[in-house]
């Protein structure tokens, strides 16, 4: 059924036989509809969980983010052994960190890759095991360096020479032997936004194909250091394993030569593995995803008369993404009549770009559906906003919703496990949400919601709790 508002609509959107459905790759497996219509997630009414936590709302399925970590782990593992090598699989912190992540992740097999000495702290805070941490940034601090060299992190991931000089003065201080990963721009550019691609060669983060072989010989000549191998990360939120093909081929040329200078046991080809945020996003499967990508690297291997080497990657996203689910209550309506003609309908809620910074940033596209009952209205176009004093502060750009959405209604927009609560901020003073596992029908806090005494005290005017009753 079409609306005026349908000339609104981008190519790509569908309009749905029913807007109350729950395409499978962006909900998290346990997301259904109970008797009533609610929205349940692991057994647990969304209205419940707005009840018990408010809104808005970072619901985790524990159970999702834990078989995807296997699901990584068991396709890596199975592809290295056909082909003859070993494959570790690192959750990428940035994506979203939290102690409860790190032990659910761990406790499924996997190591975990920080990049600040904030995450290193939370990794070490959750019992992660030191030597199973990659210590990433293309700016670490001596601090943060010498936290990291003296806690045992395994593997540093060396982005530049002052780095390689830092470490050799640190561990030369501490009498330490630091492994250490050499990152490498492979010049791929990825098909992605280009915020998120990081392999072509005009940005910040590591060394030049050429550079990274006079960065190898340095650090072979420091006792401190023990040279493991290369790092190339592509991108972000990257569909197809073509890209990780090229990367890997050119990668290995340098690896090989590399060889003739002493061994070169590791080859870190990074995270970047897409996900669904909308009903046309159609990822492939990590199982043939890893298949591919090892087999290339083997094979490039094998034209090269090289032994394969010990493999690792870095997923964030592709792991915690669609296990995170957004709840909002919608506060307005409002019926915008365009020059055209047509007619678009916003549907303001209570968060926004503080709590999901991805469209405003990437313009990056989600899902969303009417969480409190089923929606009996017909399909119509619609866009969420959030309570940002700004225009572009659009939670889901483009999306039908039942046309009988109401204040008061509950949204649920999917796929906000990744790069949302970690790139959260207090724009307009607004309080960060809380984050909650849920799990077998029961929910946890893992991370407390900000109140608006926190935000507030940062002030130095402003007097809070205590200070204000004195
Ligand atoms: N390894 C390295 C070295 C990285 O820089 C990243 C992501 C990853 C692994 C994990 O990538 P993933 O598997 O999650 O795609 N804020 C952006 C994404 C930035 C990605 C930064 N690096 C977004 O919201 O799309």
């Amino acid at each position: 059924m079409h609306s005026p508002a349908d000339s609104l609509a981008p190519d790509w959107l569908v309009v749905p036989d029913d807007a109350n459905d729950l395409p499978t790759a962006v909900w998290p497996a346990s997301a259904a509809r109970d008797d009533d219509g609610t929205l349940t997630l692991a057994g647990i009414p969304a209205t419940a969980l707005a009840q018990t936590y408010g809104t808005p709302l970072l619901v985790l399925d524990e159970d999702e983010v834990r078989s995807r970590a296997r699901s990584f782990r068991i396709a890596f593992d199975e592809a290295a052994a056909e082909n003859g090598t070993t494959a570790q699989v690192y959750y990428a912190g940035k994506a979203f960190l939290s102690t409860a992540v790190a032990r659910w992740v761990v406790d499924e097999g996997l190591r975990v890759d920080v990049c600040t000495g904030g995450e290193l702290e939370v990794a070490l805070a959750a019992g992660v095991a030191p030597a199973s941490l990659g210590f990433h940034g293309n700016n670490k601090s001596v601090a943060e360096l010498e936290r990291a060299v003296e806690v045992g992190v395994g593997t540093i991931i060396v982005d530049s020479a002052i780095e390689i000089e830092r470490l050799a003065a640190i561990t030369a201080r501490t009498d330490a032997v630091q492994r250490v990963l050499v990152r490498v721009i492979s010049g791929v550019h990825a098909e992605t936004h280009d915020f998120l691609a990081t392999a072509h060669e005009d940005q910040k983060f590591g060394f030049p194909l050429p550079d990274a072989a006079i960065a190898v010989a340095r650090i072979r000549e420091i006792p401190g250091l023990e040279f493991a191998g290369l790092h190339c990360h592509i991108g972000s939120q990257i569909f197809g394993v073509a890209g990780f093909r090229e990367s890997a081929e050119r990668v290995l040329e340098l690896h090989a030569a590399l060889l003739a200078g002493g061994p070169v046991p590791q080859l870190n080809l990074g995270g970047g593995f897409g996900i669904a945020y909308t009903s046309v996003d159609d990822p492939t499967p990590i199982e043939t995803l890893a298949g591919e990508i090892v087999a290339a690297v083997a094979a490039g291997c094998a034209a090269r008369g090289i032994a394969v080497p010990a493999l690792s990657f870095e997923p964030g996203r592709a792991i915690v993404g669609t296990a995170g689910v957004t709840l909002y209550e919608v506060g307005t309506t409002k019926d915008v009549e365009l020059e055209s003609g047509a007619v678009r309908r916003y549907l303001s809620v209570d968060g926004g770009m503080s709590d999901n910074a991805r469209p405003a940033l990437y313009g990056a596209q989600f899902s969303a559906r009417l969480a409190s009952r089923l929606g009996v209205g017909a399909p119509q176009l619609s866009r969420v906003v959030g309570k940002h004093c700004e225009s572009g502060d659009i939670v889901v750009d483009h999306e039908y919703l039942p046309g009988d959405v109401v204040p008061g209604d509950l949204l649920a927009v999917p796929s906000t496990g990744a790069y949302c609560a970690s790139l959260a901020s207090n724009y307009n003073h607004v309080a960060r949400p809380p984050i909650v596992a849920v799990r077998d029908g029961r929910s946890t806090v893992i991370v407390r919601g900000e109140t608006l005494a926190d935000v507030l005290s940062r002030d130095a005017g402003i007097l809070v709790g205590d200070e204000a009753r004195a």
